[in-house]
């Protein structure tokens, strides 16, 4: 157990604005600082921090606490193990009360998984710096590539001796178990049952999850011998998934942020070099191909990826494809290419950091033009070649959740391709009415809109009114309950259902007033109450909240029925009556959209405006779609 005293020390000195700073871009707003929630997916932040009373909060996801819960939430921490990493952060020392050998145990699986990995790096590091033949061949060797001490010590760069149980040895004569060596992959168990070390004679790259822990190696061979492969890497664990992990994120990402911007490489080689040229916003995906996970990675720290490229063509081809990816996450991807034969790391070494620096400024290229002009290279002028060419690139662009950046883009690549603006859009419509024909049943949809049907009875059908009232109404009868379904805990229904509403303008002038008093207080950390909208200076709120206190239901009771809600027990099924409130209007304002467009559409006289209409029409038919699959769920369930 951790001393009591230290408990204190640790919480005293763990900021939340910091904790929670590392990993999550905050931006001040009002009394307290908002981002990206890590905790789910959302385009926009939900995500409080309240300096003052030292927690944060989700009004998203509901997840909420302070540093200790921050720590163990997002790194998936046990309450000990988030201490000793906050401790660690704040340099603060452990004083450690006795625990019981089973609790140890099962506190520490983890831990101890880590705290191997950082001795075994130790070790591979003493090797290097304190022993002949480390000296000799491992440091030799670095110095030889032109990495400078500090980096090597930066990077806690290391060799693993010749031998097939040196590092075995010295561990288990401290006291740590092979098994622990074995599920870090540090040691391999031969058929015999023997156990032996898995990096030999390799110098080695410990690789650190991104708050500095070493989670696992690559060793790189010294022989030139090509049946050994040049890499050996350790395998999957308990603390190491490679998918979500980028070599050199740790040291990297103060400066990601700082110049928001990430360079992407391919080598552990090439992070060195970059980095120790002064460019430390570089990581890499050593080896395998990029993952989405890493690409949201990087995307917590910026939004703009340069991809450093070896710089061999067929490559570079192959890869392509798999960039399309980082465009559906929404960042901006550039690329550099390097000369025949050239990586960064050779690269930088040849002609220095500062020529370095001006090729890469000098040579990025923004990713979709680039490869635009390579692949019409590739075609020359044979006509069949460029209408693939056209195709390649509008699916590219049509993986652009942005749809400003994607009619620029349309704009650039038709100039580049020579070809008219209208054929791209085209072709882009078609992708993307394609896809809406995929995802829509077999037999629908005739490309013409439908009329818009309205779920409303006639007489509100003119207004948002009713939805909009429903919403307020769920608010003051419901709003200081707890959430507590779909795994959700610890939040209102208040903040909940603002949270939920954040894209949703509010027509009517007196709702509005209500909503965005809640807002108000609720960013103060309260929870506005009934009383003080009964009892509002304003006189027509003060009505409507009386209305809906005492008035049980807005719509017609038929207006329930028909959705299968109970309406006597509403308080029954609270999820189907809050989500319920939520998406009716959601689907309200949606269609009303859908109205408007369907308008122009019928206005517009120009064939290609009609076209670009249409797509708008689809697009927001398809959210509409999703949001009544969704209300149907909730209402059945
Ligand atoms: P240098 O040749 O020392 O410059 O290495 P590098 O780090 O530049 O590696 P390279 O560009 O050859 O390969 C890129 C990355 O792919 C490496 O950093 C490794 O992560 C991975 N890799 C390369 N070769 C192997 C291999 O034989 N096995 C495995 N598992 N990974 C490899
Ligand atoms: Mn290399």
């Amino acid at each position: 157990m951790i001393a009591k005293e230290t408990v204190d020390k640790i919480l005293e000195a763990a900021r939340i604005e910091e904790v929670v700073g590392d990993f999550v871009d905050l931006k001040k707003r009002g009394t307290s600082l908002i981002g990206l929630c890590p905790f789910h997916d959302e385009k926009t932040p939900s995500f409080h921090v309240s300096v003052g009373k030292g927690i944060y909060k989700c009004f998203g996801c509901g997840k909420g606490g302070d540093s200790v819960r921050f720590i163990m939430d997002h790194e998936k921490y046990s309450y000990p193990e988030a201490l000793k990493f906050l401790a660690n952060k704040y340099r603060i020392e452990i004083e450690e009360t006795e625990q019981s050998p089973e609790q140890q145990e099962s506190d520490n699986r983890r831990e101890n998984l880590y705290i191997i990995s950082s001795r075994a790096s130790k070790f591979f590091q003493e090797t290097m710096w304190e022993t002949e033949g480390g000296k000799t061949i491992g440091l030799g060797y670095f110095r030889e590539r032109g990495f400078r001490d500090d980096i090597l010590k930066k990077f806690e760069l290391g060799y693993s001796p010749e031998s097939w149980d040196a590092l075995i040895q010295k561990v288990v004569s401290e006291g740590f178990k092979e098994n622990a060596l074995e599920e870090t992959g540090l040691a391999i168990r031969n058929d015999k049952g023997k156990l032996y070390d898995r990096f030999r004679g390799r110098v080695m790259f410990p690789i650190h999850n991104f708050t500095g822990r070493i989670i696992g190696f690559g060793g790189r061979t010294l022989k030139t011998d090509k049946a050994v492969p040049k890499y050996v890497n350790s395998p999957e664990s308990e603390i190491y998934h490679k998918s979500n992990v980028l070599y050199g994120l740790f040291f990297a990402k103060k400066a990601i942020r700082d110049l928001d911007n990430c360079f992407l490489v391919e080598g552990y080689a090439d992070v060195l070099s970059v980095h120790q040229a002064g460019i430390e916003n570089v990581v890499a995906s050593s080896g395998t191909s990029l993952t989405t996970e890493q690409v949201r990675l990087i995307g917590r720290f910026t939004k703009n990826i340069t991809i450093l490229y070896d710089g061999d063509a067929a490559g570079i081809k192959a890869s392509l494809r798999g960039l399309d990816m980082i465009l559906e996450e929404g960042l901006n991807v550039r690329v550099v290419l390097f000369p025949d034969g050239h990586d960064p790391d050779s690269y930088v070494h040849q002609i220095g950091s500062s020529a370095f620096k001006t090729y890469i400024e000098k040579n990025q290229k923004d990713f979709i033009l680039f490869k635009t002009s390579i692949l019409l290279k590739e075609a020359g002028n044979d006509p069949i070649k460029k209408a693939g060419v056209i195709h390649e690139v509008v699916d590219s662009i049509a993986k652009i959740p942005d749809n400003i950046k994607a009619s620029v883009f349309i704009r650039e690549c038709s100039s580049l391709m020579q070809m008219e603006e209208r054929i791209l859009i085209t072709e882009l419509n078609k992708l993307r009415l394609g896809k809406y024909r995929k995802d829509a049943k077999p037999d629908a949809p005739e490309p013409l809109p439908p009329p818009v049907e309205t779920d409303l009875e006639p007489a509100a059908r003119d207004s948002d009114n009713a939805q909009e009232r429903e919403i307020v109404r769920l608010l003051l009868n419901y709003g200081h309950e707890l959430v507590h379904w779909d795994g959700i805990t610890d939040t209102y229904i208040a903040p909940y259902v603002i949270s939920n509403l954040a894209d949703v303008t509010f027509d009517d002038p007196v709702c509005k007033a209500v909503i965005d008093e809640y807002s108000r207080v609720m960013e103060l950390g309260e929870l506005p109450s009934v009383q003080d909208f009964i009892t509002s200076p304003d006189p027509k709120v003060s009505e409507l909240a009386i209305t809906l206190v005492s008035s049980p239901y807005v719509l017609s009771e038929n207006w329930y029925v028909k959705r299968k809600i109970y309406v006597r027990n509403e308080t029954e099924n609270m999820r189907a009556t809050i989500l319920g409130g939520i998406f009716h209007l959601k689907k309200r304002k949606v269609e009303r959209i859908l109205h408007s467009i369907r308008d122009e559409i019928q206005q517009e006289t120009d064939a290609d405006n009609q076209a670009i209409l249409m797509q708008r029409y689809l697009r927001v038919k398809e959210v509409e779609k999703g949001i009544s699959a969704y209300l149907g769920s909730v209402v059945i369930k």
